[in-house]
């Protein structure tokens, strides 16, 4: 029997209905169009007033096991990247296996901030390799707006909420995941985190307070460190793979700067043509990014294109994931 690769035999996000717009933050914080377009790429993002991450997990899903064709009772496990769970415990990917009937599936939540779904994706297709497992979904979900802090312009303006999910199943074509580097390096902690909440600094008056619920980014340093290892761990990833600029077809990078995604494709050698982007109508949806980007540009994708995932936050976090491409729209 050839060797079993992980191929994602589907892709579907969804994004919230609500649309805040730059002109929109403008009236909330000093801000402006002009400064948001320029320093980051986004012109607007999606906002979910009611509801979790579950709730967007489950719309993605759903729409992904119809087109798929795929019945709900035949999913083995559920990898779930967030940073926004619905609550500390149990799990969203629980949580979510419930609300659409997965009642043979068990599943588990997974943090690594804007590099989760390369994370999660690299950790699921180790139960298809092994050949355990024949359908397993990975998603990623996050509800950014409920840790934004609407006074801190440097961090409300960037995110968005969002969700993407991907059915894997085995394949014997060669397709699917090839390869990933995956790395994390927690001093970089500091520079972006959700301070409380946590058993560091659980709820108290004195965390509300402090505002410590929210996001915090020292943007500056954090670009610093995304700008160099979301583009070495691109090139290394090639490297390693011996890809030329020409064999790859598609950078899927994370949506969190557009002068990020800029370095990392000029890094690769890659055209804007071979670069997915779609940050100016969502914003930073962090685990979300990476599915919604395979969501928007699925038509365009063809069975054997080369495409290299590649993420950057918090942790720190980071990585690539090298996959081929398997199936035609
Ligand atoms: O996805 C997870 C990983 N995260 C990232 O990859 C994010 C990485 N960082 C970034 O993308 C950028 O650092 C930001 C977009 C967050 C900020 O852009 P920047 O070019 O690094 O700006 P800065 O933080 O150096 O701030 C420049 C100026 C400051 O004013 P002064 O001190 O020069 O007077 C800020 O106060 O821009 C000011 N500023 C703003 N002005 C208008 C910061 N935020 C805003 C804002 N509107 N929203």
């Amino acid at each position: 029997m050839n060797k079993l690769t992980a191929a994602i035999t589907g892709v579907q996000g969804y994004v919230p209905e609500d649309i805040l717009s730059n002109e929109d933050l403008a009236k909330i914080v000093d801000t402006t169009d002009e400064w948001i377009t320029t320093r980051t790429g986004i012109k607007e993002r999606r906002i979910l007033r009611n509801g979790a991450s579950s709730d967007m997990a489950v719309k993605a899903v759903e729409g992904l096991l119809k087109k798929t064709n795929t019945d709900a009772m035949d999913i083995d496990l559920v990898v779930l990247a967030t940073v926004t769970p619905d609550y500390p415990f149990p799990s969203t990917a629980n949580v979510l296996c419930d609300k659409v009937g997965m009642k043979n599936a068990w599943g588990f939540d997974l943090i690594a901030a804007c590099s989760g779904f390369i994370y999660a994706l690299s950790t699921a297709a180790q139960f298809i390799e092994t050949g355990k497992y024949k359908k397993v979904i990975v998603v990623g979900v996050d509800k950014m707006t409920s840790i934004l802090d609407y006074q801190d312009r440097t961090t409300c303006v960037i995110f968005g909420d969002g969700a993407g999910a991907v059915l894997l199943e085995p394949n014997t074509e060669g397709l699917g995941v090839q390869d990933f580097i995956l790395k994390s390096d927690g001093s970089g902690r500091e520079f972006l985190v959700q301070p409380a909440g946590g058993s560091a600094n659980p709820p108290s008056i004195q965390t509300v307070e402090q505002r410590l619920h929210y996001v915090k980014q020292e943007g500056k340093q954090v670009f610093k460190f995304a700008v160099t290892n979301m583009a070495e761990v691109s090139a290394e990833i090639m490297e390693k793979n011996n890809l030329t600029s020409d064999d790859v077809d598609w950078l899927v990078p994370h949506q969190a700067n557009l002068r990020i995604i800029d370095a990392t494709a000029s890094r690769m050698g890659l055209p804007k043509e071979k670069v997915m982007i779609n940050i100016e109508k969502y914003g930073n949806t962090t685990a979300g990014t990476l599915p919604l980007c395979l969501w928007d540009y699925e038509k365009q994708l063809k069975k054997g294109d080369n495409l290299v995932l590649s993420a950057f936050g918090g942790g720190f976090t980071w990585g690539a994931v090298y996959l081929k491409w398997a199936y035609n729209s």
